[in-house]
């Protein structure tokens, strides 16, 4: 990284291959690869075969030359092959470090920039400067998805085969030459273990959390996480997801698969876009609508945009738990949105959420950003035709912290009624809840897999988990 750069520089080494891989390359490309494509009608490869496909004829070509070649070098040699066959070319390495949260193309001989998780925006040292290649790239993304970019349509929204996000404009749209965006879709998610480390949330609430959305058998909580663009919504709403009670049937639904919930009962559904012929869209809300008969316990929603909002909210009115998502900068702003056009949910409905979870990025002068959960409101009713916010958590930026604001709340209470336990009962569950994140915290349990198998234990026998905690087990 060169230090003196405003934008930091990011490096990326270029495949470097001699002569005779070159050639190699191309006779592989001619033999193989047609093949393996014509298979199917989509673009759809085989990858391990391709690569035994790959190695053999390395081994048969090389070895036809009676060179003495060692298979750790036929091995290396071949993966680097299948990556630039069917990886992404020159942005494939790019594509494949998980410490990247965004790629970047803005356009011919332009710097690629990418979005660090630590070190913030960096520049790397790639650039497109033919606008037929960036264009062949970003029309076979689009092939791989089964979509098509062209002057008629020349904005590409999907998702890769990975998972990652992408958008994608040529021009006239764009002026200095095609755009292509990549979220990237990060195969080791982050937990709630993460965001009680990265301070994203604190034990406290996340204990809180844990016990409101569990609703201990008898009212699990509903609630929809605001937040800005890339603000963190949907990696809190994952997070947040481990706490569901293993038995709830949970449906989630999603303009593109990014939610990773590790529960064993859980029907992930994704709107599909209207074909080229204009013909068999399939909405958020007709998902929404679908769900209701699949007789869900929680209905996920990835984010609540358009009339899909009433549908959702009928839902939570009639007996059903939600998660959604939505983009907004306060809560009371949440409650703008959901209650106008386009999403025109009645006041009255509105009553059934019990948390709105606003979720905030926050920059530094460096230019790296950090993710907060930086107020927590509960609904809970409605004066005077105005919907009544109760805030219960607040980040304070001094402390860097998010604190306990209220006295008391309405969600506890009513758990309290529901359950028969005392306010104080539910507080002293709070905090062994809280004992139990704190452990997986010290010991490092962070994996998806890791924190949903502590959090299973723990429903299945609380008692003995705490005694393991205790005991030091
Ligand atoms: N608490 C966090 N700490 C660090 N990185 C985070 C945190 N939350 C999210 N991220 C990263 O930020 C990026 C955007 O996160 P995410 O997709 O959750 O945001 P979003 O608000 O849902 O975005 P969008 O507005 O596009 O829906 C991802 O790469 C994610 O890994
Ligand atoms: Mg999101």
């Amino acid at each position: 990284m060169n230090e003196n750069e405003i934008i930091p520089q990011y490096d990326v080494t270029k495949q470097n291959y001699t002569p005779e891989e070159k050639i190699l390359l191309g006779e592989i490309r001619n033999n193989l690869v047609d093949l393996a494509i014509s298979a199917g009608e989509t673009f759809q490869v085989n990858e391990d075969k391709l690569l035994n496909d790959i190695k053999n004829f390395i081994f048969n070509r090389l070895s036809t030359n009676n060179e003495n070649i060692s298979n750790k070098y036929i091995d290396k040699l071949s993966h680097k092959f299948l990556r630039d066959i069917i990886g992404y070319g020159e942005i494939d390495s790019l594509i494949q470090d998980d410490d990247l949260e965004e790629i970047m193309i803005i356009g011919i001989n332009k710097p690629i920039f990418v979005y660090h998780r630590k070190y913030g925006m960096m520049k790397t040292n790639i650039q497109y400067n033919d606008k037929k290649e960036l264009i062949d790239l970003i029309d076979s993304i689009a092939r791989q998805i089964n979509r098509r970019i062209d002057q008629e349509s020349p904005i590409l929204d999907g998702r890769l085969i990975d998972g990652s996000r992408i958008n994608a404009t040529i021009p006239p749209i764009s002026a200095d030459g095609p755009s292509l965006t990549i979220r990237k879709f990060k195969r080791d998610p982050m937990t709630i273990i993460d965001l009680i480390t990265s301070k994203t949330i604190s034990q406290e609430l996340a204990a809180f959390f844990w016990l409101c959305f569990d609703g201990l058998g008898v009212k699990s909580a509903n609630a929809i996480i605001s937040g800005g663009t890339s603000s963190g919504k949907t990696t809190t709403l994952n997070a947040l997801s481990a706490f569901i009670n293993p038995k709830e049937r949970i449906i989630t639904i999603e303009d593109t698969l990014e939610l990773q919930i590790p529960h064993e009962h859980v029907i992930r559904m994704e709107t599909r876009p209207a074909n080229v012929e204009n013909k068999g869209e399939l909405s958020m809300n007709d998902l929404v609508k679908n769900s209701l008969r699949q007789r869900p316990d929680r209905i996920i929603v990835g984010e609540v945009r358009a009339d899909e909002a009433i549908t959702l909210f009928t839902a939570l009115n009639t007996g059903h738990s939600g998660f959604g998502t939505l983009h907004s900068n306060d809560a009371r702003e949440t409650i703008t949105r959901l209650t106008n056009p386009p999403m025109s949910v009645p006041k009255i409905m509105i009553q059934a959420i019990d948390f709105i979870i606003m979720q905030n990025r926050i920059y530094t002068p460096s230019g790296i950003s950090y993710r907060r959960i930086s107020e927590v409101a509960e609904v809970v009713g409605i004066e005077e035709g105005t919907v009544q916010l109760n805030k219960i958590f607040q980040w304070n930026p001094e402390r860097d912290m998010i604190e306990n604001v209220s006295v008391a709340s309405n969600t506890l209470q009513q758990l309290s009624e529901l359950s028969g336990k005392s306010i104080n009962d539910l507080y002293k569950e709070i905090e062994n809840r809280k004992l139990v994140l704190n452990h997986m915290v010290k010991q490092n349990i962070r994996s998806i897999h890791d924190v949903s198998k502590v959090l299973e234990l723990y429903y299945k026998d609380p008692q003995k988990v705490l005694k393991q905690i205790i005991l030091g087990r």
